[in-house]
């Protein structure tokens, strides 16, 4: 009898095996047991806008009254939570509506991980998103978690895909070939530099076409880390993510692995991109602090309108989330943005 390696015992064959970053980080992320299929969610890893502040979700819910008034406030409203996490946004947008709003619309999250429990009988938890919504799909730092394959220009110049183990060791592989070397010229040609690096967002580019094509009628809006063409990062941002903190990525589902996305290479006819700080403060969230005045007429209602300037200011901070890139892609609509 032969007692195999600790691998093979452990049935995890794959540890030596060298594969695309693509492949790689969509085994560690959301094969069984992966980085996001565990119990504790995005929320036990990192702060996206949604958990940096309720303000978030109640600008979300005036988008969607918005979207509502574009479409001639029909009998049912959908709001669709891309990637939802927890359903941390949805919850918050249903809360956030006005009554008659909140009364029309049906609320989907749509996520890859289980539902929590105890979730709010009103949102319906879904896998994929609904076919013919009419209404505001919102996808909230989805596409950074898209995987991509990563690409190194070698010591000839020659642009070659980066292979990786499951311990995060890389090696060059093959030349890039084909639509993703058509994607890298038209979006993000590499001088032949040696170790320039890229990340091909090709994936991404299709999985936000499938989105939006699921709505009728309506807006999808994506929201991300974003980088557009003439200010690529040289070296690609491929980075993991662990219990707060940044970490090398290392795709054996410790972490969360993400890039951030070529957002002009996703739009598609009639989309348009603008920074977070601008999207919301075009949506009321301002950073204005309260009167000092109000500290002697009503202190307590001055504390919390100072901490809700103080939150305003963190998702509009210029080096924070307010750098966030949001593509706004009306469909059978006109934009909601002025401008
Ligand atoms: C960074 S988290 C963002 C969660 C939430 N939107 C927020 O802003 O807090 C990314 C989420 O996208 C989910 N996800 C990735 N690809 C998905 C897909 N194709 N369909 C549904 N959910 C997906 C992951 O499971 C993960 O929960």
């Amino acid at each position: 009898m032969t007692a195999g390696t600790r691998d093979e015992r452990d049935g995890r064959h794959e540890w030596q095996e060298w594969r695309g970053w693509r492949a790689a980080a969509q085994d560690a992320l959301y094969a069984p047991g992966g980085f996001y299929r565990r119990a504790e969610g995005p929320a036990g890893h990192f702060r996206t806008s949604v958990h940096a502040s309720p303000l978030f979700a109640g600008a979300v819910a005036r988008l969607l009254c918005r979207v509502d008034e574009a479409l001639g406030r029909p009998a049912e409203l959908d709001f669709v939570d891309m990637a939802a996490g927890r359903g941390e946004l949805t919850g918050g947008v249903l809360a956030a509506l006005p009554a008659d709003v909140a009364a029309r619309t049906r609320a989907y999250a749509v996520e890859i991980a289980g539902p929590p429990a105890g979730l709010d009988h009103r949102i319906e938890w879904l896998d994929a998103p609904p076919e013919g919504a009419t209404g505001l799909l919102f996808a909230n730092e989805w596409l950074d978690n898209v995987p991509v394959e990563v690409v190194e220009v070698d010591a000839e110049g020659v642009a070659r895909l980066v292979m990786v183990r499951q311990d995060g060791t890389e090696r060059l592989g093959e030349p890039v070939d084909g639509a993703p070397a058509r994607w890298l010229e038209r979006w993000w040609p590499l001088p032949g530099e040696q170790g320039l690096r890229a990340e091909i967002g090709l994936p991404r580019d299709e999985a936000w076409a499938g989105a939006v094509g699921t709505l009728r009628r309506g807006l999808a809006v994506a929201v991300d880390y974003a980088h557009t063409a003439g200010a690529r990062p040289p070296f690609g941002t491929l980075t993991g993510f662990r219990e707060g903190r940044e970490t090398a990525p290392v795709p054996d589902g410790s972490c969360d692995i993400t890039a951030h996305v070529a957002l002009d290479a996703c739009a598609l006819p009639g989309g348009r991109l603008l920074p977070q700080r601008e999207a919301l403060r075009a949506l009321d969230v301002t950073g204005a602090r309260p009167p000092l005045s109000l500290a002697s007429t009503d202190p307590a209602a001055y504390v919390r309108a100072l901490a809700s300037a103080g939150e305003a200011a963190e998702l509009t901070a210029a080096g924070g989330l307010g750098d966030f890139g949001w593509l706004v892609q009306p469909v059978g609509v006109p934009g909601p943005f002025p401008g």
